[in-house]
């Protein structure tokens, strides 16, 4: 029997993990174990429903009805932001709902509740999306390295301010204008603020130091600066002393062990660092765990195939899982080690 999927808005990722489940129906059915089939989609405006060869009887604005149907086995939520999101995912778990989720602000805010609905479900709730986006990044840190003990995560998770950077270092481009083209790519935020203030990395820093240190990381733990400030001064500088600028987000525990800093700003990194070579929207992670020693995840951290990518991953997962009668029970034991936004104090 075919497992029925629920999607949570249809914008430029969701009209995406559209187009995927219908054009690799056969090799995601193949994959799973048994097919994928959309039951619904559930957008804010009919009018507005995209998507290219969409039954448009599957389109509804009823989110809530949608998620807690009967015959909807898994969700899929790319609307983003705190509310409505965060009702209907723990509508669509206490339904028995596995959910698959691309946003990290809810995450970064209230995922102890969200997790904790989901261990008593019994479902899974799985976010590879939320950050980085197609860097398959949150399970390596969740599964591969939950052997190992992780001490800094070093990252560019915001593909519109690297952008943004890049283009005023190589090009002597505008703010304004470097940001307007991030816009047109798809890169940005609906509201760029989130990007440029930095709102959006403390998010992602939230949940890698989370699954990093396996201790509760809210948004608010994250010291958080932009690059508003950043001026073409600040780049010539940084250039003449052969270094570039970039937003990083870093989360470290500290020298004892004892507890966890996480920080979102803009670094002068010298030209050799690997990670001052990440160029336009790209996002690149480094980890540096105990017996893993460095590692470096690169690739594309924005725009609507790369995301999609990682959520029809997640969603070949909890499928699976699904069809296996099992789940993952994820912070049930997390440490509770202390965080501070700048590290040690
Ligand atoms: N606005 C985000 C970015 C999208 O620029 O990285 C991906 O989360």
């Amino acid at each position: 029997m075919a497992l029925k999927v629920a999607l949570l808005g249809c914008g430029v990722v969701g009209s995406e993990v559209v187009r995927l489940i219908n054009d690799q129906s056969s090799e995601l059915a193949a994959r799973v174990g048994t097919s994928l089939e959309i039951g619904g989609i559930a957008v804010r405006r009919l009018g507005r429903a995209r998507g290219t060869g969409v039954d448009p009887a599957l389109f509804t604005t009823d989110a809530m009805g949608l998620v807690t149907r009967p015959d909807i086995d898994l969700v899929v939520e790319v609307i983003g932001g705190i509310e409505p999101a965060r009702s209907l995912i723990l509508a669509a778990i206490k339904s028995g709902k596995s959910v698959v989720t691309a946003n990290k602000a809810l995450l970064a805010e209230d995922g102890a509740t969200i997790h904790a609905a989901a261990r008593d479900a019994g479902v899974d709730v799985y976010y590879e999306a939320s950050v980085a986006g197609a860097i398959p990044l949150l399970r390596p840190l969740r599964d591969s390295l939950a052997g190992d003990r992780v001490h800094r995560v070093l990252g560019i998770v915001n593909g519109t301010t690297n952008y943004i950077l890049d283009r005023m270092d190589s090009r002597g481009a505008g703010f304004a204008e470097s940001l307007e083209e991030a816009q047109s790519l798809g890169y940005a935020e609906a509201d760029p603020t989130a990007d440029v203030e930095g709102f959006d990395a403390a998010a992602k820093a939230a949940i890698l130091a989370r699954l990093a240190f396996h201790t509760r990381v809210t948004a608010a733990d994250v010291h958080r600066e932009g690059i508003t400030e950043v001026s073409a001064a600040d780049i010539a500088s940084a250039k003449a002393m052969g270094c570039v600028v970039k937003l990083l987000a870093i989360c470290q525990r500290s020298a004892d062990g004892t507890s966890v800093g996480v920080r979102v700003h803009p670094v002068m990194l010298p030209r050799r660092h690997p990670l001052a070579t990440v160029n336009e929207a790209y996002n690149a992670v480094f980890v540096e765990a105990e017996s893993a020693g460095r590692l470096m995840f690169y690739g594309a951290g924005a725009g609507g195939a790369p995301t999609a990518s990682a959520v029809l991953g997640d969603l070949v997962a909890v499928a699976r899982n699904r069809l296996a009668g099992t789940h993952v029970a994820e912070g049930a034991h997390d440490t509770g080690l202390p965080v501070h936004p700048m590290g040690e104090t």
